[in-house]
């Protein structure tokens, strides 16, 4: 917080006339926030906010967003500028420690990641516990939690050391599990991973190298991919990442925490939207098509919504939906498609759409999600994994986020109140009186 001269608003209860003042605290950008923190002390009043949609949860200096303007920052960095001259662990650093590493540091990070790459052995057991056809974000949910389990070195949350290391063998760790969860729904056998690649590099080689054959990582695939994972690490206090902060605030362990968020992420209106998106362009089919399923979306009565399109704060195009869609090209250019149908409806519908007052009036404009199926599904992976992919990369915001809460002097247990409407005090009527 800067410190801004001071200034207050003052809140007026019209019945009584009683008037309370709080102060306003500035951020270094974005708007300010009113510090309702004793609003309830000092009022009897609880602020009613369901969906956070006008509400300040933290102070934090890892990622800015004006969604007005499509403007997404990392520590001061814009996206853009990261995913086309940055790599994926450099950003996972920054976002930790919040500058870009000089060289030395940079080594020492990357050593430190990729010496926790590969997984304790018995949780190799696990996965046979699920069923073939397990969907892998529910296998997800299931071993990141079960890290907490095997590595009991880094559970010690008070221990900044233990917190430290909890942290590099989530960064390290999440792929090589994403990768088990791939090879065990196609009933191959599980990758090890091979540190002298990178992390992009590695993640591609354990999801689709098999013993029998050589295998060669694609640059131009390894490219998009860690592109993909920057544009994927970080994004402020969203579901998930609040999700992870909330199950921290009370010194849950970081496996768990990270295992919360990759839950919440799995939901269609969050993260889960990658996979919804690819659904719904496969199931308009042709670009004739396109119109009638604008209509959906516009109809009030029809729960049906655009996937990948709409986004909470960018009432503008999401910057990293640009780069996303500049990388699918490079994909199926590489990959030698030519006229990919997917490709062609999301860019007809995105056409109709911008065009439509629905979507002009609502500024609903592409989200990442929009593409990033496309560019996944052309590179091999099947649906069911891109929800995973976006847990891989944004574990290295959630742990940033983890790591800022634990050292936030104001820490205190989330426990938001209600809004009662239920009943009000009744006495107990035994099961014979009643009718
Ligand atoms: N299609 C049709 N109408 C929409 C859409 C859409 N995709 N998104 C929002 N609207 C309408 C919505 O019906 C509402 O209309 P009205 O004001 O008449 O009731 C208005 O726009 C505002 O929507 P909202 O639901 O109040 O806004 P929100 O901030 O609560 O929801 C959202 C944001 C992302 C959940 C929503 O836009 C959505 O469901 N989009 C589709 C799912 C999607 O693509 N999710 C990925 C988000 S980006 C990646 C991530 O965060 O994981």
């Amino acid at each position: 917080m800067t410190d801004a001269p001071h200034r207050t608003v003052t809140l007026t209860d019209d019945a009584t006339g009683k008037k309370w003042t709080f102060p306003i605290l500035d951020g270094s950008m974005g708007p300010s926030v009113i510090d309702t923190r004793k609003l309830y002390s000092g009022t009897d009043f609880f602020a009613h906010d369901p969906g956070f949609t006008s509400t300040s949860s933290c102070e934090s200096k890892i990622t800015f967003i004006d969604g007005d303007k499509g403007i997404l920052l990392h520590r001061g960095y814009p996206i853009d500028e990261l995913a086309n001259k940055s790599d994926f662990l450099e950003v996972a650093q920054l976002l930790q420690t919040g500058e870009l590493p000089n060289a030395a540091e940079k080594r020492e990070w990357n050593k430190n990641i990729t010496m926790h790459t590969m997984v304790h052995e018995q949780l190799i057991r696990f996965y046979s516990g699920f069923r073939r056809d397990a969907h892998p974000m529910a296998v997800m949910v299931g071993v990141v939690g079960a890290l907490s389990a095997f590595y009991h070195d880094s559970i010690d949350i008070n221990d900044a050391r233990q917190r430290e290391i909890a942290s590099h063998r989530l960064i390290a760790k999440i792929p090589t599990l994403a990768a088990m969860a791939f090879k065990y729904s196609a009933g191959q056998p599980f990758v090890y991973p091979q540190n002298h690649l990178t992390y992009a590099e590695n993640f591609l080689h354990m999801c689709f190298s098999v013993p029998a054959e050589p295998y060669k990582v694609n640059p131009v695939l390894a490219h998009a991919m860690n592109k993909i994972f920057i544009l994927h690490a970080d994004h402020e206090q969203n579901a998930s990442t609040s999700t992870v902060r909330l199950a921290s605030s009370s010194g849950a362990n970081p496996f768990a925490c990270i295992a919360a968020g990759i839950a919440c992420l799995w939901g269609p209106a969050h993260g889960g939207a990658n996979e919804a998106v690819l659904r719904m362009l496969m199931s308009i089919g042709s670009k004739d098509k396109i119109p009638e399923i604008v209509k959906r979306a516009k109809d009030k009565d029809d729960t049906f919504r655009l996937m990948g399109f709409g986004h909470r704060v960018y009432k503008n195009y999401d910057p990293r939906a640009k780069v996303m869609q500049q990388t699918c090209r490079e994909v199926l250019d590489e990959l030698g498609i030519k006229n990919d149908p997917l490709l062609e409806t999301a860019m007809e519908l995105e056409r109709i759409a911008l065009q439509d007052d629905y979507f002009i009036q609502k500024k609903l404009y592409p989200n990442v999600d929009f593409y990033s199926g496309i560019i996944l599904r052309a590179m091999g992976f099947p649906m069911s994994m891109f929800t995973v992919l976006f847990a891989v990369a944004r574990t290295a915001g959630w742990v940033a986020h983890w790591q800022e809460q634990l050292n936030d002097p104001e820490r205190k247990i989330g426990r938001p109140r209600q809004l009662y409407t239920g009943a009000t005090t009744r006495a107990f009527v035994p099961v014979e009186q009643r009718e």
